[in-house]
């Protein structure tokens, strides 16, 4: 083979492109009720019986608020360009108002300047999911206030990191915040309520563009983005009634957070599937807060949803994502037929050129913005040698797969500026306990001992090389 034909088959990613690994506070942080920190939803959700499978809560987790340190060391040795984790609001601010507990500030600082001192950007998410539970009290996110209280709060982490931190997102995937939380109640905080998930979201949205204003007013030169955790959708057939499914689906889903951000509406089939819920949403000068310019969009990709309408359609459990909980989306309207690709351990359809279509379809329908891949990554049932290490060819395939879609995006238009994969450590995935491991790095819980992978040695040799090798998508 020539040199030529070598450099041929290397794909490349664009010059500064961000090649990172993604966490959240509650997922990896444990210590829970040290530092001052208040306590979260999720601390209450947790310990409500037959909310997390086998009773288990993140007291502990992986706990990287004690390990933080060599967790940085070890995302050295894989070659990280970029951390992306988040903010615990209750470690910040105990009970979500007033004066900021120092000790949880010092606490992010020191996980900077760790970072900092091992040439990783860090990349900080304001809020993933650990509402501080006296803000839940007053209300929730179906309280308006608590997007108010969001800002304040997202006003004093900026204040604290803004001269290290450049890149900032402001709330993690909405929709999972409202509709799990609050219609499904699958997640924290368990309430079943749809009409005010609908608020919920709308609260979200609205807290993402007051925090966005407040830290824009404190300094500029911050790159600041909403984050959306998106699907590509496909209908099972071309039937009426399956178009339609997947006119609603992507809807719910997709543009009502698309639209909102990029174009300062809500779509409206989408508020009239919603109903009396949508009615009165938005106050006079909510949507053109939420679609403030932001610097860039931070896009989470797992799968795709394929539906039908038709009622008792051929529905496999696997496929469906969720039980949104919702009218709109119920069994009624939707089922989640799947297409028989194959799963991951989550049961979710593993699908890469969903992700292409999704960078593609953003690229072209909304406003030109850089695009992030903030979260991208797959559980499966891993299995550790004597030594703890595990070879996981289905995840490193996985990421291979997503990022040759991204490799194809870039190619195709998308000004797509960095990819993270989802998650840098096994941790505490929410409503399924420690059983789901998406980690690059295998965590032996009782010893907390922390072992690459294989997919993480084979992501640190392409971050080595700076692209992917063989041909083009
Ligand atoms: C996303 C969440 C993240 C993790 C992955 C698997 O929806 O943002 O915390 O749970 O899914």
């Amino acid at each position: 083979m020539t040199t030529q034909q070598t450099q041929d088959q290397q794909l490349r990613f664009p010059e500064g492109f961000a090649w990172g690994a993604a966490t959240s506070a509650y997922q990896i942080e444990g210590a829970v009720s040290e530092g001052g920190r208040g306590r979260s939803i999720w601390d209450t959700f947790a310990r409500l019986p037959g909310r997390v499978v086998n009773g288990e809560n993140a007291d502990v987790a992986v706990d990287h608020y004690h390990r933080y340190r060599d967790d940085v060391r070890l995302m050295a040795r894989l070659g990280l360009g970029a951390y992306r984790f988040s903010v615990s609001w209750p470690r910040v601010q105990p009970d979500g108002v007033g004066a900021v507990n120092q000790r949880g500030l010092d606490f992010y600082r020191r996980l900077v300047d760790e970072l900092l001192g091992q040439g990783i950007d860090p990349w900080v998410t304001l809020y993933h999911w650990d509402l501080p539970q006296a803000l839940e009290d007053a209300g929730g996110w179906p309280a308006r206030d608590t997007a108010l209280r969001f800002a304040d709060y997202a006003a004093a982490v900026h204040d604290a990191l803004g001269d290290r931190v450049r890149n900032w997102s402001t709330v993690n995937e909405p929709w999972c915040a409202a509709f799990l939380g609050y219609a499904s109640g699958e997640h924290a905080p368990g309430r079943r309520e749809p009409a005010r998930a609908v608020l919920a979201a709308h609260h979200l949205l609205l807290g993402h563009g007051l925090a966005m204003a407040a830290m824009r007013a404190q300094r500029a030169g911050s790159r600041i983005g909403g984050c959306v955790n998106l699907y590509a959708v496909s209908p099972l057939t071309r039937s009426a009634a399956d178009l339609d499914a997947a006119r609603r689906i992507d809807g719910l889903q997709n543009r009502l957070f698309l639209d909102a951000l990029l174009r300062g509406e809500y779509p409206a089939d989408v508020l009239a599937d919603l109903g009396e819920a949508a009615e009165g949403l938005a106050e006079t000068g909510d949507m053109g807060v939420i679609s403030a310019p932001m610097d860039m969009l931070l896009i989470n990709y797992y799968s795709r949803f394929t539906v039908s309408g038709a009622p008792g359609g051929a529905v496999s459990a696997a496929a469906a994502p969720t039980d949104t909980g919702s009218p709109w989306v119920g069994s009624e309207h939707v089922s989640f037929a799947g297409s028989g690709r194959p799963v991951t351990g989550m049961g979710w359809e593993i699908d890469h050129d969903g992700l292409r279509e999704v960078l593609l379809r953003v690229a072209g329908d909304y406003p030109r913005i850089p695009l992030v891949v903030s979260e991208n990554g797959a559980a499966f049932d891993d299995v550790a040698d004597a030594g703890g290490f595990v070879r996981d060819p289905e995840r490193r395939d996985y990421i291979e797969a997503h990022l040759r879609a991204c490799h194809a995006a870039i190619g195709q238009g998308a000004p797509l500026v960095g990819y993270f994969a989802w998650s840098l450590l096994d941790n505490f995935e929410w409503a399924w306990g420690y059983g789901k491991r998406f980690g690059l790095v295998r965590v032996d819980y009782p010893t907390q001992r922390r072992v690459p992978k294989e997919s993480a040695l084979w992501y640190a040799e392409t971050i080595r090389r700076g692209g992917l090798t063989g041909p083009a998508q």
